[in-house]
């Protein structure tokens, strides 16, 4: 059923199996695999994409006053606007990632590096055991 938390807990499962993928493609960094990094970390980039247009798709077209129910909610609201105080930045510089490390923009890519890994785990954390 298209409730809000059944909304809620198929976007945990997406961003626990996503950071499956980044962790892995840091791993191969690790290991010297630059371009498996690279590779990996397309997958990751486009799989997480798809995983935020769905979500949009339901929530502003298909099923809008899903998430009415957090109106009467006053922690999980606040819970949540912490949550995209992390996953709006960490989404607007998926992108930069993606270009930096294509054009091997080495000292960009390892300084947005720093922001994006902040924002992912405080979006993971947020995500994972706060909503
Ligand atoms: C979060 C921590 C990350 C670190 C520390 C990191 C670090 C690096 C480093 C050191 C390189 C090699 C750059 C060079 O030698 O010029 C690289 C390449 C690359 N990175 Fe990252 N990266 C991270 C995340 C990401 C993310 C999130 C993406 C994409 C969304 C990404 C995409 C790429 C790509 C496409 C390459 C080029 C691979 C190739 O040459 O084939 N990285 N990264």
């Amino acid at each position: 059923m298209l409730t809000g938390e059944n909304v809620i807990l198929t976007l945990k499962v997406a961003v626990a199996a996503v950071t499956v993928l980044l962790a892995a493609s840091l791993v191969a960094l690790a290991r010297g695999r630059v371009r498996l990094h690279g590779r990996i970390n397309l997958a990751f980039f486009i799989l997480t994409l798809a995983a935020v247009l769905g979500l949009e798709v339901v929530i502003r077209f298909i099923e809008p006053e899903v998430f009415d129910y957090i109106r009467g909610k006053p922690d999980l609201a606040r819970n949540l606007r912490i949550h995209l105080c992390f996953s709006i930045p960490s989404l607007l510089l998926m992108p930069a990632m993606l270009y930096t490390g294509l054009k091997r923009h080495r000292t960009i890519h390892l300084t947005l590096a720093c922001f994006f890994g902040v924002a992912w785990v405080g979006m993971f954390i947020t995500g994972i055991f706060f909503l």
